[in-house]
Parts: C-alpha cells; sequence; structure tokens
C-alpha cells in the first residue's frame, strides 16, 4: 500500500503569497503530482492554513482532494482549528472534545491520527493512545502526528517550536514490543531518526524547507516536497519527492 503524505502547506486566502510563495498553487501541484505516485490514500499533515484555522480554506482545500479517487486523512498542526478542520473534511465524528485523533486500520494496518496542534496532548488523548498501543500488542503500529514526537537535531525548531511532551511520548513507546513509525512534518526539513525502537520520518512542506544546521530560522530551498509511505510484506519504505 502506498501513502502520500503532504504537510504544512500553509495556504492563506485567494491571492495572498507569504514570502512570495504561491502557497495555492504549490498545494495544487503537489496533488497534481499524485496522479503519478499513484498512492491508495493521502494524508494532510497539519498546518494547513498560514496562520490560523479558517473555515473557508479548509473549504477550499477539501474541496480539492474530494477530487481524488482515493480516502483523504487529515491532522491539525499548530497554525490549525482542530474543529473546523474536522467539519471541512468530514472527520467530525472523530472528534474528541477539540481534539482531532481518530485509528483507522490501513489495508488491516493500524495507523493512529493524532493533535498535537496545542504543542502537546490532552491527558485524554495520552489515555487513549497508551490503550490503543498497549492493546495492539506486538503489531507494528503507523503513527502520523504534527509535531516530530522526539528532537530531531534541527537546531532552530527543536530550541524554538518541539514539541512540549518528548519524554512522555518516549516513555510510553519505548518498551512496546513493536515498531513505530512516526510519520511528521512541522520543522519544514526531511530528516530520518532512530531511536530504539522510534522511526521518526520528518517530512518536507509545500511551503518551504528549513537548514537544520542553523540557530536562526533560515530557509534551505522552495521546492515542493511530498513524501511517498510504502506498506509492503517487506515492511515499510519511504522516499521524498521534490518537484
Ligand atoms: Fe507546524
Amino acid at each position: 500500500m502506498r501513502i502520500a503524505f503532504i504537510t504544512d502547506p500553509h495556504v492563506g486566502h485567494a491571492d495572498e503569497k507569504p514570502m512570495g510563495v504561491d502557497v495555492r498553487q504549490n498545494f495544487l501541484d503537489a496533488l497534481a503530482f499524485l496522479s503519478e505516485l499513484k498512492p491508495s490514500c493521502l494524508v494532510l499533515g497539519g498546518d494547513l492554513c498560514s496562520d490560523s484555522g479558517d473555515a473557508s480554506i479548509y473549504e477550499w482545500m477539501a474541496e480539492q482532494v474530494a477530487q481524488l479517487p482515493y480516502p483523504c486523512y487529515a491532522i491539525a498542526g499548530n497554525h490549525d482549528d482542530s474543529e473546523l478542520l474536522a467539519n471541512a473534511f468530514r472527520l467530525g465524528h472523530h472528534l474528541h472534545g477539540h481534539e482531532l485523533y481518530y485509528a483507522i486500520p490501513l489495508e488491516g494496518r493500524p495507523a493512529l491520527f493524532l493533535d498535537t496542534s496545542k504543542g502537546e496532548m490532552s491527558p485524554a488523548q495520552w489515555t487513549w493512545l497508551r490503550e490503543f498501543l498497549e492493546a495492539l500488542r506486538d503489531s507494528n503500529v503507523l503513527i502520523f502526528m504534527h509535531h516530530p514526537p522526539l528532537p530531531a537535531d534541527v537546531r532552530f525548531m527543536d530550541t524554538h517550536y518541539a514539541f512540549n511532551q518528548p519524554d512522555k511520548f518516549l516513555a510510553l513507546v519505548r518498551n512496546l514490543p513493536c515498531h513505530v513509525t512516526v510519520v511528521c512534518g512541522h520543522y519544514h526539513v526531511e530528516k530520518i531518526v532512530q531511536r530504539g525502537n522510534i522511526l521518526e520520518l520528518l517530512s518536507p512542506s509545500t511551503f518551504y524547507q528549513m537548514r537544520p544546521d542553523t540557530t536562526e530560522f533560515t530557509v534551505d530551498h522552495y521546492r515542493v516536497g511530498i513524501r511517498e509511505i510504502s506498506l509492503t510484506s517487506q515492511g515499510i519504505n519511504s522516499e521524498v519527492h521534490y518537484l
């Protein structure tokens, strides 16, 4: 099974071009590329909106993905409003209070979609995640979340905008009898972090990519990035495509 992961499009209102980038066109270009990739589903990794959640922007994005011949799942980032996003993408039944988190088997394999839009997860979401992982026992699991749960040696983001609960994530996952693959965005960087049984796949944005090695915010390049994840009988493999 092939999954396409598009993240951090930071779409604004029509004609808005943050940093001179036509973010709406970039999003459309990324979607157009999927006709080559031919995935079985698309996951949108959060920060769909440029500044803060906006129903009209979500509706525009949902209209675009509704034309795809396979399902689209979405998670919220720190620039999103989980409730507005869930309603636009017909995921409202997965809302738990103000958070959007859910589990969907992808060709029989467990996949969890988390909500880190506040930079952390509520006690209720932690309880749900713990119970889900414990019930899965030794089944390997795929997790989609906006924030990388563990530091990634991306200096500016690790020190300014990291996930607030990395120790809690590590404590929950490190002793599980399974492998946990986390697909995430937020850092606008392509990177792989392996720690114990956790494989963290940081994915590039469709807006701009950041340099990982500077303490100041520094743009690396503006090529649109899309991550492909394949679940095969050999395990999980992944690669990134740039337009
Ligand atoms: Fe983000």
